[in-house]
């Protein structure tokens, strides 16, 4: 069976990009793969949270997974840092990534545009503690979304480099999946880009009714089609972009259609689009308040999930310690 691995940074509530691009991909894959999903709360060290919302972003997301219906029973559902094979592997592929390479990362030059107080060097290699992450489940897809396709590229990249260089086999090279189509991004409601965590512009899935509808309705449009078959403006273009996500084909029919003969009233596509999203966004909500105060439930996903990773994570780092020839002086009692 092909094994599979994905994971999100624990920095806030989930939003539709996270959802729409990830999320949803993980939940219908565990049927029919080996899964492993985690949560990236190292990475997310990176932009230096607080420690007070370190651990709480942990639970979010974890209560946020669930919610959503990963099924520990198919799945294991871990915390990155509780692996600590996965650090261990990070070094050792540190060796073999080069500086060059990481700071032409599209991710890397946007942080250091973003931030430019604190470039540090985990930013750097944020790209090799990921490949550290599929690679040491051996993983074969990575469900994520389109803003991750050049770091799946470094995973490979680097598995390529270390059987080469090692002349071992002990990596395949992990593709990145979507269900059936191309990766996917989904913009924000400000009228370009994408919908991210810190740009301000997302739906959660914890947003309630009105927040939704409030968000929505503020979403950037244009002056409206003046002539039929006229073009769409990017912020509109966006807001049939979720439409497409989240309604079904009719609904997208109708509006394209109103669009192209110019009837359109950008009021009632939002007040359908809020409609849709909040059909699919309030059944999660309502389950991520019970999951998120059920600690016992939580312990139990994670004590669960953290063995089974760690017993994938320790098969690959034996063969990877192997290959290096890499091995502790100290002898252990059955040398
Ligand atoms: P993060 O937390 O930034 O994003 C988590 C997932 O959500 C997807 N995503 C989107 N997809 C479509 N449209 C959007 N607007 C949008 N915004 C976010 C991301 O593509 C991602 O799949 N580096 C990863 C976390 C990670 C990881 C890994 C993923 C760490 N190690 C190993 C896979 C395998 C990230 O960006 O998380």
């Amino acid at each position: 069976m092909e094994i599979v691995l994905s994971g999100i940074r624990s920095t806030g509530h989930l939003h539709l990009g996270n959802y729409y691009g990830a999320l949803r991909n993980y939940i219908k894959m565990q049927d029919k793969y080996n899964c492993y999903f985690f949560i990236a709360d190292l990475h997310s060290l990176t932009t230096h949270p607080h420690p007070d919302d370190f651990h709480a972003g942990v639970r979010t997301i974890l209560a946020e997974y669930l919610a959503s219906g990963l099924d520990p029973e198919k799945s294991a559902i871990f915390v990155q840092s509780d692996v600590p094979e996965i650090t261990e592997l990070y070094v050792l592929l540190n060796m073999i990534a080069y500086k060059g390479e990481l700071e032409r990362t599209t991710s890397f030059k946007d942080k250091v545009r973003q931030n430019p107080e604190n470039v540090n060097a985990g930013l750097l290699t944020y790209p090799v503690l990921m490949a550290a992450d599929i690679l040491i489940h051996r993983a074969n897809l990575v469900p994520v979304g389109k803003d991750q396709e050049q770091h799946l590229e470094v995973a490979r990249l680097l598995a390529r480099r270390f059987n080469t260089l090692y002349n071992a086999e002990v990596f395949p090279e992990p593709q990145a999946f979507n269900f059936g189509s191309d990766l996917i991004k989904v913009p924000g409601l400000d009228g370009s880009g994408k919908m991210g965590k810190s740009e301000g512009n997302g739906v959660y899935l914890f947003d309630d009714e009105k927040t939704i509808r409030k968000k929505v309705m503020k979403a950037v449009t244009d002056s409206g089609p003046t002539e039929p078959g006229s073009p769409m403006s990017e912020s509109v273009q966006n807001l049939f972009t979720l439409l497409k996500i989240v309604s079904d084909t009719a609904t997208v029919d109708h509006f394209t259609k109103s669009y192209n003969d110019c009837s359109i009233r950008y009021g009632d596509l939002k007040k359908q689009l809020a409609e849709d999203i909040c059909k699919q966004t309030l059944p999660i909500k309502a389950r991520i308040e019970e999951i998120y105060k059920d600690e016992a439930y939580l312990q139990t996903v994670v004590k669960r999930g953290t063995e089974m990773a760690r017993e994938s994570a320790q098969a690959t780092m034996k063969e990877v310690k192997k290959a290096v020839g890499f091995k502790s002086f100290l002898k252990s009692d059955d040398q």
